[in-house]
């Protein structure tokens, strides 16, 4: 049985991309590959591309300061702030703390969580129960990436992919009979399945060496055909759970704001739900896949825009490594 006594309502967005970008043309400057290639098998026409020295805490900060411009929310209001990045700006310590010195979030505890592509929606299952249970009032919540960094610039099954920026959300603390909020969260994973998609190198089991950087053992590795039919399987059924969870049919639902890893798995996953891609917020076509960055950036964008308006059944949902999933359903406030 599960009780709240708060409901946690998102009072502001924020995203940042970076101004660097690369298109698919350049990339095949850089490897074997075309647009014609790429753009019909994953939606990606180009990507965003973090300069030396945007770090993702930079990118995060940024982000993260929208999103409390948006909700009216002052730093040091902030007491929670949760990160989800794989690729922080160094293993210690944990990107959220210089996240607070960047935004001056002087009252908020602050902490990473790493579950890749389905980041965003772990770190909202996490903090919105804080809101929940009362413990906090108030959360901000980051997904960040400089996948640039962690890429494998000569591989072409997988630098095609990826791209760079950081989104955020506030939560705030709403009585339950306000009607907006997090109705629900649904997460799972499968680590027997992790060697599907990997960093060897750079972690205690295999530290960084001359070795490892020859054979570029520090970069994402992906067998993407088994991804993809694993992401399509598990985001269309943790989605059904969340709106099951959530008291709604997927027809109430009016917004779906994906993880943006292929426009494939997106329309299927839209498929499976019976829902026009009308109703679907994309970015891929300009932003690739952003990892823990893609649903808030997607996100931010169509409340920018207009389309999500108050009383809208906007659902998350996501997929990555691990491998984990997740989805999230949330009624959008006034
Ligand atoms: C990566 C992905 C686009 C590859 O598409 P695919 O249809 O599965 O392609 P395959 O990997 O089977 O490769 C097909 C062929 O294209 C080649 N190929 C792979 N990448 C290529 C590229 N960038 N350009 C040109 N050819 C390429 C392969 O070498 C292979 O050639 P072969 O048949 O001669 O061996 C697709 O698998 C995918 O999007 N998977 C999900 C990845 C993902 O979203 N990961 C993150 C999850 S959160």
């Amino acid at each position: 049985m599960k009780t709240r006594l708060y409901r946690a309502a998102i009072a502001g967005t924020g995203s940042f991309l970076p101004s660097g970008r690369l298109t698919n043309d350049d990339l095949a400057k850089m490897v074997d590959t075309s647009d014609e290639w790429i753009f019909p098998r994953t939606g990606i026409r180009s990507r965003h591309i973090a300069g030396k020295g945007e770090n993702t805490s930079d990118m995060a900060a940024a982000a993260g300061r929208r999103a409390l411009e948006s909700a009216g929310v002052r730093p040091e209001d902030v007491q929670l702030a949760v990160v989800a990045t794989i690729s922080p700006d160094s293993p210690l310590p944990a990107c959220s703390c210089l996240v607070q010195t960047k935004i001056g979030l002087a009252n908020a505890t602050c902490f990473d969580i790493s579950a890749a592509c389905s980041g965003f929606i772990y770190a909202l299952d996490v903090a919105r129960q804080f809101v929940e249970t009362g413990a906090v009032e108030t959360a901000l919540v980051i997904g960040a990436e400089k996948m640039s960094a962690i890429t494998d610039w000569t591989d072409r099954t997988t630098c095609i992919l990826f791209g760079d920026g950081a989104g955020a959300v506030v939560l705030r603390r709403a009585e339950e009979e306000a009607g907006g909020g997090v109705l629900s969260c649904a997460t799972g994973t499968d680590g027997s399945l992790a060697p599907l998609l990997f960093i060897e190198a750079g972690g205690s089991a295999l530290p960084t060496s001359v070795e490892t950087l020859e054979a570029h053992r520090g970069f994402v590795k992906m067998d993407g055909h088994t991804i993809f039919k694993h992401a399509v399987r598990n985001m269309a059924n943790i989605a059904g759970k969340a709106i099951a969870e959530a008291g709604l049919k997927p027809s109430d639902i009016d917004w779906i704001v994906p993880h943006q890893a292929n426009i494939r798995i997106i329309q299927a996953v839209a498929k499976s739900l019976d829902t026009p891609m009308e109703k679907v917020v994309s970015t891929i076509e300009s932003t690739g896949n952003t990892t823990a960055a893609s649903i808030p950036v997607a996100l931010d964008l169509a409340v920018a825009d207009g389309r999500i308006k108050a009383g809208d059944n906007v659902l998350f949902v996501a997929f990555g490594a691990g491998l984990t999933w997740g989805a999230s359903v949330v009624r959008w406030g006034s």
